[in-house]
């Protein structure tokens, strides 16, 4: 099989996309991965009226989205921002499901938000192109990952598209939409457009290692982490210096803890072994904090103690 095949500049699906490609047409949205993110699109997509199925490998893993969900609208709506009925409709407009490749079948569009690596969503992508119909946009909500090799284990890697939310979800508005070296521009407009409709703001922008926000995030996390343990200051006097004097609504240690220090660790990787400069090797700090489960809030214990 050539590359281009593989990357499906090929692709037979081109005529059948106009019809299926128009985010008019997008009614069932499929959320892959029911974590922070992705239950936080899960949440946005239902609350601006798409059905929403919501996929995990275990129930369990289903309830606690589902109740983090419940909470979050709960908040909005004790600020006055959404009324009850709201909450109810928005949650009657999620279901939930274990089945990956029978719960794609009647998708309009996918949106993958499995843990960040590469072989699990390799597997997930080959999943959903044999079970999703064809023309049916495959999203990956990646922080890094590159979109082009995630299509090229796909037979429509003309559909794939990265779709990069931020947490949380429901709060943060920009949506990073990230064009694989085969991406159509109708997939492309169907992306943007689709963002909108749920009252975010796009950004386009082409595949490379750590796309915009995480080529310039993680560095400056990481360059923290640097100044942590070279002792030039505590973690809450860092923290606070990008508060007050830069106006960071969180300091970067914070917001590492709330990304994850494993998930922070991954893009450091992918940026230095993507881009080849030194100075992206992770801060051996952070290296000895993974390394001994200190990931951040979700483990109790990052920079600070949760
Ligand atoms: N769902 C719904 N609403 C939420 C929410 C959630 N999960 N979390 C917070 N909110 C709402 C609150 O109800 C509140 O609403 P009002 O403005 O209407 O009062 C508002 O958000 C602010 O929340 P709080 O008052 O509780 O707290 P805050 O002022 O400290 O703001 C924050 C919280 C928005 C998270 C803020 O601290 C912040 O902006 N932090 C930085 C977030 C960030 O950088 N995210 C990007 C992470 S990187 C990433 O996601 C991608 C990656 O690839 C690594």
């Amino acid at each position: 099989m050539t590359i281009a095949w593989q990357l499906g500049l090929f692709s037979t699906y081109h005529d059948f996309s106009l019809i299926v490609n128009s985010s008019m047409s997008i009614k069932n949205i499929s959320v892959i991965g029911a974590g922070t993110m992705g239950n936080g699109i899960a949440h946005v997509f239902a609350q601006n009226g798409y059905d929403v199925t919501l996929v995990d490998v275990g129930q369990q893993a289903l309830d606690r989205a589902i109740a983090t969900i419940t909470a979050n609208l709960g908040r909005q709506v004790k600020k006055g921002a959404i009324t009850e009925d709201d909450q109810k409709n928005t949650l009657a407009h999620i279901k939930t499901e274990t089945q990956l490749a029978t719960s794609v079948k009647a998708a309009d569009f996918v949106i993958e938000a499995a843990t960040e690596r590469y072989d699990l969503k390799k597997e997930i992508f080959q999943t959903l192109d044999n079970n999703a119909r064809e023309g049916v946009i495959l999203a990956s909500n990646t922080s890094s990952i590159s979109v082009t090799e995630l299509a090229a284990t796909t037979k429509r890697a003309s559909h794939v598209i990265g779709m990069h939310f931020f947490n949380p979800v429901p709060v943060m508005k920009l949506v990073e939409i990230i064009r694989g070296l085969a991406t159509t521009d109708e997939v492309y407009s169907t992306v943007k457009a689709l963002s909108e409709k749920v009252g975010k703001t796009p950004v386009e922008v082409n595949d490379a290692p750590g796309f915009v926000s995480n080529r310039i995030l993680m560095p400056m996390i990481n360059e923290a982490i640097y100044t942590l343990m070279e002792g030039v200051a505590k973690a809450e006097d860092i923290d606070t210096v990008m508060k007050l004097g830069m106006a960071h609504p969180m300091g970067p240690l914070q917001l590492a803890d709330f990304i994850g220090l494993d998930v922070c660790l991954a893009i450091m990787n992918v940026l230095h072994d993507g881009l080849g400069d030194s100075k992206y090797r992770a801060c051996p700090l952070l290296k000895k904090m993974v390394a001994a489960g200190m990931l951040g809030k979700k483990s109790g214990r990052g920079f600070y103690k949760y």
